[in-house]
């Protein structure tokens, strides 16, 4: 058999870093990283007051609107946002035949998708531009208050329950516990669990946000941008690993194996830590900052500090063998399971959370937009001559 010689590649255009590593990518007005002094703002704001002292509903407003909401703005949007909870019929009858073998990830990835299907306005934002900002805000609005109503019936279909309709007189957050439990949650839990949602909302060119900026800017629509970005998000470099955060900590079982643990992981060649470093971040996450007070205080309300305890120990050994700390991820584990949440709908709430970043970041790509299409760095053979297939 004989294989055409290859001549060397051809000369290519200069590599940029792997995986763009300190490419600034585009602008945004959304978000702002600041990895160097650990901080991160939603158009302007510290995310620390906005998540202890407002509510998730004015963080998606603020993201999509740029400014925060008066009352009067923020009543009626949090009004626009529950009447589109409801998820068409036909979506659970698409999923169901799917449970067993999906992930809950995967149910919420095929959900997405199928609801352009039920959707009357989408076709409109696939071909004009004129009047689409004011039919995508619609369409935003009624898939920010799905996503909600979806994960969590995701989440009890795959326990073999039915899925709970919204109630109209709870909090976003509330709302969400409340369709994942069939129990109304505590004043204090949905405290919590807002300030949660309102963390994880945007960061930048994170790489889910980064998929939906693409998908969008080929002038797709909306459904296919957030499907883009949920398919990203399940990865465990992103945000699948809060989920295995916890199966970590369930592993580890008892503290005191805890640094045991670290340093076994450590020690094999690529081992990670589930929850710890950062591609931006140099020092602490500050979301870490908060979520760490966060599930310090539940601990102390509940009394259970086993995976707190354990959480702190893994950190302590992390920062000291690599001088690495933790991310958003690794604390949203104890505080999700202090709140007795179950870890395979740890990412999913993430996507309910980030699913406000990436309308708003779709939105503003639309507003202005562009093809996104870098050039490859070409490094395989050089010019050959085709092989017929009785010759290879
Ligand atoms: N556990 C152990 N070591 C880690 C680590 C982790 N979680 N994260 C990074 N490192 C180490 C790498 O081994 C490497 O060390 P080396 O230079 O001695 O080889 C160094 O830190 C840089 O890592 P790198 O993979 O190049 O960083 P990155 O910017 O490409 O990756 C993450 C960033 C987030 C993907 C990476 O830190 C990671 O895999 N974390 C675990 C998954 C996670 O928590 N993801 C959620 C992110 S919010």
């Amino acid at each position: 058999m004989t294989q055409a010689p290859t001549t060397p590649p051809a000369a290519s255009d200069s590599s940029a870093p792997k995986g763009l590593e300190g490419i600034t990518a585009g602008d945004t007005t959304k978000s702002r990283v600041d990895g160097v002094n650990g901080k991160l703002f939603y158009c302007g704001y510290p995310i620390e007051p906005l998540a202890e002292e407002g509510s998730f509903e004015e963080c998606v407003y603020l993201l999509w609107n740029g400014e925060l909401p008066n009352a009067a703005q923020l009543e009626s949007f949090t009004a626009d946002l529950r009447r589109e909870s409801t998820v068409p019929s036909e979506i659970w009858d698409v999923l169901r035949p799917l449970v067993k073998g999906s992930t809950q990830m995967d149910l919420l990835r095929t959900a997405v998708s199928a609801m352009s299907a039920f959707d009357d306005e989408v076709a409109d934002t696939r071909e004009a531009i004129d009047g689409r900002d004011e039919i995508e805000r619609r369409i935003a609005n009624r898939l920010q208050a799905r996503i909600s109503t979806l994960v969590a019936g995701i989440y009890r279909l795959k326990q073999g329950q039915k899925p709970i309709a919204a109630r109209d007189d709870l909090t976003y957050a509330a709302n969400f516990l409340y369709m994942v439990t069939g129990e109304e949650p505590g004043e204090y839990e949905e405290r919590i669990f807002d300030a949660a949602l309102t963390l994880h909302a945007d960061h930048g060119f994170n790489a889910s946000t980064f998929s939906a900026r693409v998908t969008a800017a080929t002038e797709a629509d909306i459904y296919g941008a957030i499907t883009s970005a949920i398919g990203t998000l399940a990865g465990r470099l992103h945000g699948g690993a809060n989920m295995r955060v916890m199966r970590m900590l369930e592993k580890v079982g008892e503290v005191d194996k805890a640094e045991a643990f670290v340093d076994d992981v450590l020690s094999q060649p690529k081992g990670r830590v589930m929850g710890f470093g950062h591609r931006v971040y140099k020092v602490e996450d500050p979301r870490a900052t908060v979520l760490r007070r966060m599930a310090k205080e539940l601990t102390d309300r509940t009394g259970n500090s086993k995976w707190f305890d354990m959480s702190v120990k893994i950190e302590n050994r992390v920062k000291d063998k690599k001088g690495i700390f933790p991310n958003v991820d690794f604390y949203s584990a104890s505080v999700y399971g202090s709140l007795e949440l179950d870890p395979e709908i740890f990412t999913p709430i993430f996507a309910v959370s980030r699913t406000s970043g990436w309308l708003a970041h779709v939105l503003e790509q639309h507003a202005d937009n562009r093809l996104i299409r870098p050039r490859a760095n070409y490094v395989g053979h050089g010019e050959r001559d085709y092989v017929a297939k009785a010759d290879r």
